[in-house]
């Protein structure tokens, strides 16, 4: 098992994944509470992705999610897991308007959340932005292969880098990630094959998600692995189901209220008998 977290995870630890060949594990966070048990069963890295959307917030895209609630789940995690390494997502509009507009966006995310790192799904035309923001020192990770937030364009969430046409172009564009001074790549639905060659042909650190077994770390979206969203991804590792405990403990609260075994005499705060006294003359008077 895992030792929980002794000392701050850092992007210098994801390096250091890419010598060591040790791969790096990475879950999807959004609140306080998990963000504490993630970090005591030892998961080093958190992404408090804009799945939030879809799994939080229970929208059919990532696209409704906002900019001022992405920062506030990101510094809820950032509470619960101060050792992690914690990318905080940059939502659909906050960093396509201009680059000032980015820059401030993502500078109000890294100040207000506590962030090590953000993540813009990118395209070519954000190796500028990418480029400034590295010169301000913010870590970027670039997201590439499927986006969700192009969910519009693609006509539905479907794997990238399906033709070689295709595979070169997600090579091409994390290659100018890197240029642009990119941090890490995050790469999203892609065969293995081309992961590969993403991990071959560029020096950073890779992340996959549904990506396969080249890259150096590995995201999934926790609801995912806990079964609580209604289809896993084909990628996504079975776990069994560790939900038959928590529905149990549902069940039987239900079971106790309703059976009037709950909440009991030892639930009861105390008041000092001289005090019970006082209240019911009170109420009589
Ligand atoms: O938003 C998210 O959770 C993500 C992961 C799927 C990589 O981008």
């Amino acid at each position: 098992m895992p030792a929980p977290l002794t000392r701050r995870f850092n992007l210098n630890d994801l390096r250091a994944a890419r010598q060591s060949g040790n791969r790096v594990a990475m879950l999807t966070c959004y609140d306080f509470t998990t963000a504490r048990l993630m970090q005591r069963a030892g998961v080093p890295s958190l992404l408090v992705g804009d799945s939030a959307g879809n799994v939080i917030l229970g929208h059919e895209t990532t696209l409704p999610v906002g900019l001022d609630f992405m920062i506030e789940l990101t510094a809820a995690v950032r509470r619960g897991a101060p050792l992690a390494l914690l990318i905080g997502d940059m939502p659909f509009g906050s960093y396509q308007g201009s680059m000032g507009q980015a820059v401030n966006n993502v500078c109000r995310m890294v100040k207000l959340s506590g962030c090590d790192g953000v993540k813009l799904e990118v395209a070519g035309g954000h190796a500028k932005l990418v480029r400034r923001l590295t010169d301000a020192g913010v870590a970027i990770v670039a997201h590439l292969g499927l986006r969700p937030q192009t969910v519009g364009l693609l006509g539905g969430y479907r794997y990238q880098g399906r033709t070689a046409d295709e595979a070169i172009q997600i090579v091409a564009l994390a290659q100018r990630m890197e240029q642009a001074g990119a941090a890490a790549l995050l790469l999203e639905a892609v065969p293995a094959v081309v992961a590969r060659a993403v991990v071959e042909r560029t020096s950073l650190p890779v992340i996959g998600c549904g990506a396969g077994r080249f890259c150096h770390g590995s995201v999934v979206v926790a609801p995912d692995l806990l079964g609580w969203t209604d289809r896993r991804p084909r990628f996504v590792p079975d776990l069994g189901d560790p939900n038959r405990p928590v529905a149990d403990a549902f069940s039987e609260y239900v079971r106790r209220v309703s059976e009037q075994q709950y909440p009991a005499d030892e639930h009861d705060y105390e008041m000092p008998p001289a005090q019970q006294v006082e209240f019911a003359a009170r109420l009589k008077g």
